[in-house]
């Protein structure tokens, strides 16, 4: 099916795409080189490469909790989901307009209009009734990444991403709601988590960091428009790209989030899990995204006797595979007043005794783990100081 990649109301570049698989079959002549995704339009031409990668990254990863369900309404990839409603997101505002339809960007992009819960409904809940009435796609969900179940809900008239955890550990949405609290304490930028609960499961709600003018752009973007030269660290050039961006204290909110990954043993700070925003119409930088996507940290998948290593040794991502090499990155670590988190652990154990089916002997070593991670930077911070 021919379709038209619209960046809000301007036309990008056409689209050919299998609405079967929801594969991108063939890219014409860009319209507006200014307003494609970032990092697919290098060297003077169009990437066709990055394009398609980025279309992927929009979608629902083929690794989401649940994702077979989406047989029962014969969906066969999760790329073709996203082509059901128009690939309209909640984090960015591009869209794809059928050739043959006029469709106004103001009567369909979900920060103004309301959407249906249909696909959250099965997505989220696993929620399927089975000859009911027509099963409507006008929903966001069918674009959100992210290996967790999600779903976004309007309240209020604002949009929140719900989030569950996963199956094997659940641990996830508890970890969003303490990083949230040591974001708050340490004063870093952050998406903001609270805990809640449906029919006895929990899930952890944030508010969209974006809006009807703003969109998130992702660190594999940057990286995709401005490539690695030879003599400089993927660090150093991320953190050079902001700067040259004209975004402020770039360094030092780099810095901020590395920090709170070291203290929660954050090992899933991938490419994708941190950015920039930009504003969709003037293509103005707008600043970093407040830190989103903590989850994966605080021993959420080892086991009680692996986690006292795990303390000491805690993987990371994504400048250095070792929290103790990357927090070297960070110049002004004495700047963070770590006092802030003294009852951190306490908050940690009042918060994981809401889940009735963790043992008393893993909360306790998962809070003794939080605890330690903050003594070992304490002592760190105080060996690197002049
Ligand atoms: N508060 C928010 N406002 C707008 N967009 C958001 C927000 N939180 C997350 N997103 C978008 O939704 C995507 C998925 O969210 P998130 O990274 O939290 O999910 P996840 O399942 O934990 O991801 P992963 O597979 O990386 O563990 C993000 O990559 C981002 O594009
Ligand atoms: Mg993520």
């Amino acid at each position: 099916m021919n379709f038209i990649l619209m960046h809000k109301k301007i036309p990008i570049v056409d689209l050919e795409i299998d609405s079967e698989t929801g594969h991108i079959l063939k890219i014409g002549t860009p319209i507006n080189i200014d307003h494609l995704p970032l990092g697919t339009f290098t060297n003077n031409d169009i990437d066709r490469v990055a394009l398609r990668e980025w279309w992927k990254s929009r979608c629902i990863p083929q690794n989401r909790d649940g994702i077979d369900i989406l047989e029962k309404i014969n969906i066969h990839s999760p790329q073709s989901l996203s082509c059901k409603y128009y690939g309209l997101s909640l984090s960015d505002h591009y869209w794809i307009c059928p050739k043959d339809q006029a469709i106004n960007w103001n009567d369909i992009n979900f920060f103004a209009n309301p959407f249906s819960y249909d696909v959250s409904d099965l997505l989220f809940n696993s929620e399927y009734k089975e000859g009911s009435r027509k099963f409507n796609f006008c929903s966001p969900d069918c674009t959100t990444s992210g290996q967790l179940r999600k779903k976004w809900k309007i309240i209020n008239g604002d949009r929140y991403l719900l989030k569950k955890g996963s199956l094997s550990f659940k641990l996830e949405i508890f970890n969003e709601v303490i990083a949230t609290s040591i974001c708050s304490r340490l004063d870093i930028g952050h998406s903001m988590y609270t805990l809640s609960q449906e029919n006895g499961v929990f899930y952890c709600m944030t508010k969209n960091f974006l809006s009807p003018t703003t969109e998130l752009v992702t660190a594999t973007s940057i990286f995709n428009q401005y490539k690695l030269p030879d003599n400089i660290s993927r660090y150093e050039h991320y953190i050079a790209c902001g700067e040259m961006l004209g975004i402020k204290n770039m360094r030092w909110q780099v810095e901020q989030m590395l920090i709170l990954d070291f203290i929660m043993a954050n090992s899933d700070r991938n490419f994708d899990n941190f950015g920039l925003i930009r504003n969709a119409e003037t293509l103005e930088w707008v600043g970093v995204s407040p830190v989103f996507d903590c989850g994966s940290s605080l021993f959420f998948n080892k086991s009680n006797y692996s986690i006292n290593l795990a303390i000491s040794n805690a993987d990371s991502k994504p400048f250095r595979s070792k929290h103790r090499e990357q927090i070297k990155l960070v110049r002004n670590i004495d700047v963070v007043n770590l006092n802030s988190l003294s009852s951190i652990g306490d908050e940690y154990s009042e918060l994981l005794s809401q889940d009735q089916d963790l043992t008393h002997e893993r909360r306790s070593l998962l809070c003794k783990g939080l605890t330690r991670r903050i003594q070992i930077l304490k002592k760190y911070a105080q060996a690197t100081k002049f």
